[in-house]
């Protein structure tokens, strides 16, 4: 089986169909991207959460470090979002106990941000530096933007964690589909009814490899070559890993996070809306098991509102409020370079599929 030579590597003209996940919140750090995709593979920035200019910084440091295809990933956002002035307020109350437990000065409190304009500004930076790949979670975007980005030469990758959203990206016109199964670190990228995106990688890859023709990526659990070659052998073209790129040492993530990842043996990870609004997996943590009956506002409105607690948190190295988003497959994490990482990847998945 030719794993490196296939139609995703292909049309990405990447030397493995490896992907480092895009992931939000300081991780995806220029140093990891451009490491990746340096390796073959093809690193993603997560810049749902960035501002324009960030993200525009941050493209010309990538493109200091590599000349080779990286990727952007936004968040599409959803443009009905609102909450009861009483949800807000009792939603206040409720994380009062840990900003005091915390000794925050300030209380919780709702800010005012407007996404769908953020979503246009970054897009707008994404169109003008001509990345080579756009990823999108949460949603589709609108034809017109897809179009204006496949014109000027952008691929497009969409998420999909259920094979009718895949069947609606390639509709869509997407270039690649991740399929997200649900073992998966981080948000859940369902779009569609949300308790209809919770499918195993197992079961999720062959049936939306055969329900699209373009090809699939998978996501979700992969830690290492065994992963990889299942994957494929399931029909993937791809693969996309996160959980093992966190514990790289080119990643931002926060020393506390990457420890409780390396420590994680026998920890669990569970599916929360505690900490943003929208299901996401985690180190199952002090603040998901008290959260656990409470109702939580819509994404983005209790990420918001979590926020100061998350930061805060992280200052005073208080893991256990913490969102330590991590796959199921965290147990295999290991402290590497990304080199040893993807040599590690590409040369067991080599012994285990070139014959
Ligand atoms: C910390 C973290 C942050 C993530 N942020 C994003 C993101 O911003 N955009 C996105 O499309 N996926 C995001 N994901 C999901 C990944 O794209 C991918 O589906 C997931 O990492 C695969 O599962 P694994 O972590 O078991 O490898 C994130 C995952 C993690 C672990």
């Amino acid at each position: 089986m030719d794993w490196k030579q296939n139609s995703l590597t292909e049309r990405l003209g990447i030397q493995y169909p490896i992907f480092q996940a895009p992931m939000a919140g300081g991780l995806t750090t220029p140093e990891l991207i451009s490491w990746v995709s340096n390796c073959g593979g093809l690193g993603n920035m997560g810049a749902g959460y960035m501002m324009p200019d960030d993200i525009r910084a941050d493209i010309k440091k990538v493109r200091e470090l590599t000349n080779r295809p990286f990727g952007i990933n936004l968040f599409v956002p959803d443009c009905d979002v609102s909450a009861k002035a009483e949800d807000i307020s009792a939603m206040c109350t409720v994380l009062e106990r840990y900003s005091s437990e915390l000794g925050m000065a300030e209380k919780p409190l709702l800010p005012e941000k407007d996404y769908a304009l953020l979503y246009k500004k970054q897009l707008a930076v994404l169109m003008e530096e001509r990345v080579p790949v756009c990823s999108f979670t949460f949603g589709i975007p609108d034809n017109a933007d897809i179009s204006e980005l496949k014109k000027q030469g952008t691929m497009i990758f969409g998420t999909a964690t259920n094979v009718n959203e895949a069947v609606e990206w390639e509709e869509a016109g997407a270039d690649i589909i991740v399929v997200q199964g649900s073992e998966a670190g981080g948000h859940r990228g369902t779009f569609q009814k949300e308790e209809s995106g919770m499918i195993g990688s197992m079961a999720l890859i062959p049936q939306a490899a055969d329900a699209v023709s373009c090809p699939v990526a998978a996501a979700g659990g992969i830690m290492d070559a065994r992963g990889i070659a299942a994957a494929m052998i399931l029909g993937a073209e791809g693969v996309q890993l996160g959980t093992a790129f966190l514990t790289c040492r080119e990643s931002g993530a926060h020393p506390l996070y990457k420890q409780a990842l390396l420590n994680a043996r026998k920890d669990r990870t569970a599916v929360t809306k505690a900490f943003s609004g929208k299901p996401a997996r985690g180190i199952h943590n002090r603040f998901m098991k008290e959260m656990k009956g409470v109702q939580a506002l819509p994404y983005p409105l209790q990420n918001d509102m979590t926020a100061p607690v998350r930061k805060h948190a992280a200052k005073l190295e208080r893991p256990e409020f913490m969102s330590l988003w991590a796959g199921q497959g965290m147990g295999m994490a290991e402290e590497v370079t990304v080199k040893e990482l993807m040599s590690k990847l590409v040369k067991g998945t080599e012994a285990l599929l070139d014959k």
